[in-house]
């Protein structure tokens, strides 16, 4: 994944990689990748403040970027991946700063550890001792004891080490050939370097369905279609979404997963998440608790014959809900930030910019996959949001980290504290 974003007038450009099946590797990344980011808007204001995905929006690319983080697998053997965060900061008087650090991955247990933990701690005088090219302005005697900030292995066995330098916070590469190195590594050190030299690679057994997003790292928007499953129109809105690798969600109605269960099937298998709109779309806040409950579960039942699990979210229709509601239907419910008025305008050249102009990172937002005039208008909102920045995302991956309580009512992702 890739953003670029501008902080302070300052342009960032990141680009990562997950590793699906290794939540904690994707973990550590956004959690680097958020600090960096936090650390840059920080810097460029005296207020202070945090990253906000919303700055990685519309952000033209022409400019140089004075910020580059990366975060990359570098070399995988084995059970274990070489995985490296590197940023290169240019300040304002064109001085370069750049650090990295490596991490081995075990693609088995997913622990994550530095690799400067994978050495002896009596291998670091060998290694000061190597570090050449020591600025002269260096002259504090904890200078001349450089510790290792950064260790890469070679695939041969080698070692790169970094160091970090003296209050200029250069940093110095010392290259250890592997006759020397592995006297250098403890034991975990040359287990990791043993698997490394295996040429086949062990992945993880069980990936998830879905490519891992974090909505506060990257401008996310989840685009929901309420009242279907169609059997004309709904396919052809997973073949746009498709198309665009964006992920949706659909509020199904009872009587129409009932109706067109194969179409409810697909949606599910095209990884889109599924919620409960009833099963014969009244208004809930008229009907007893049991009736309310009845019509959730005579949904649920109908999106589980079709689809084989029940839906995990509910939208009340009208977004109509009170306490009676919130505690009769037994899940969250989401509601919208974004009301695109598809329905009463039948007109794409109104509710596709009526949606742009209203749309911000992390809102929900309401539309109809039923109607011809909805679909019309997909291809040009997705390519646009997508153009902008936004990730498309389920509700669930908009939510990821966030809890969804039953009873509770929730319209978009809230900020990051
Ligand atoms: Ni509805």
């Amino acid at each position: 994944m890739s953003l670029t974003a501008v902080v302070g007038g300052r342009q960032v450009r990141a680009s990562w990689t997950y590793l699906d099946g290794l939540p904690g590797l994707n973990s550590h990344v956004d959690a680097w990748l958020l600090a960096t980011l936090d650390k840059a808007v920080a810097a460029a204001s005296p207020y202070g403040g945090r990253y906000r995905p919303g700055m990685a929006l519309n952000a033209s690319p022409s400019q140089v970027p004075s910020l580059t983080v990366t975060a990359e697998p570098v070399l995988a053997g084995g059970t274990v991946v070489l995985f490296r965060e590197k940023a290169r900061d240019t300040g304002a008087d064109g001085k370069i700063t750049e650090s990295s650090e490596t991490f081995t991955v075990d693609t088995v247990s997913g622990e994550v550890r530095r690799a400067v933990e994978l050495l002896r701690p009596e291998a670091l005088d060998g290694i000061r001792s190597r570090v050449s090219g020591v600025p002269a302005d260096i002259a504090a005697p904890a200078a001349k004891q450089p510790a290792p900030t950064d260790v890469v292995l070679g695939p041969a066995g080698e070692l790169q080490v970094a160091t970090v330098q003296g209050p200029s916070r250069r940093a110095g590469i010392t290259t250890i050939p592997a006759s020397d190195a592995e006297a250098m590594l403890n034991d975990a050190g040359r287990k990791v370097l043993a698997q490394l030299r295996s040429p086949a690679v062990t992945l993880p057994a069980t990936a998830p369905a879905l490519r891992h997003v974090n909505c506060d790292l990257v401008p996310c928007a989840a685009l929901t279609y309420d009242d279907g499953p169609d059997a004309k129109t709904t396919p052809q809105l997973l073949t746009i979404l498709q198309d665009q690798n964006a992920q949706a969600t659909f509020f199904m109605t009872g009587a129409n997963a009932a109706a067109h269960p194969a179409t409810a099937r697909q949606v599910a298998d095209a990884g889109h998440a599924i919620g409960n709109h009833t099963y014969s779309h009244p208004y809930l806040t008229k009907l007893t608790p049991a009736a309310v409950k009845s019509e959730m579960d005579r949904t649920d039942a109908a999106i589980r014959a079709a689809t084989g699990s029940s839906p995990p979210l509910m939208r009340p229709p009208y977004g109509a809900a009170d306490a009676m509601v919130q505690a009769a239907v037994g899940k969250p419910l989401i509601i919208w930030a974004v009301d695109s008025l598809d329905w009463q305008s039948k007109n794409p050249a109104l509710f596709v910019p009526k949606v742009l102009r209203e749309i911000t990172p992390g809102a929900v937002v309401l539309m109809h996959d039923v109607d011809p005039t909805t679909i019309a208008g997909q291809q040009e909102l997705v390519t646009s949001l997508q153009t902008q920045g936004y990730q498309l995302v389920t509700v669930p991956q908009l939510f990821e980290g966030t809890p969804l309580l039953p009873g509770h009512v929730y319209r978009s992702r809230p900020e990051r504290k």
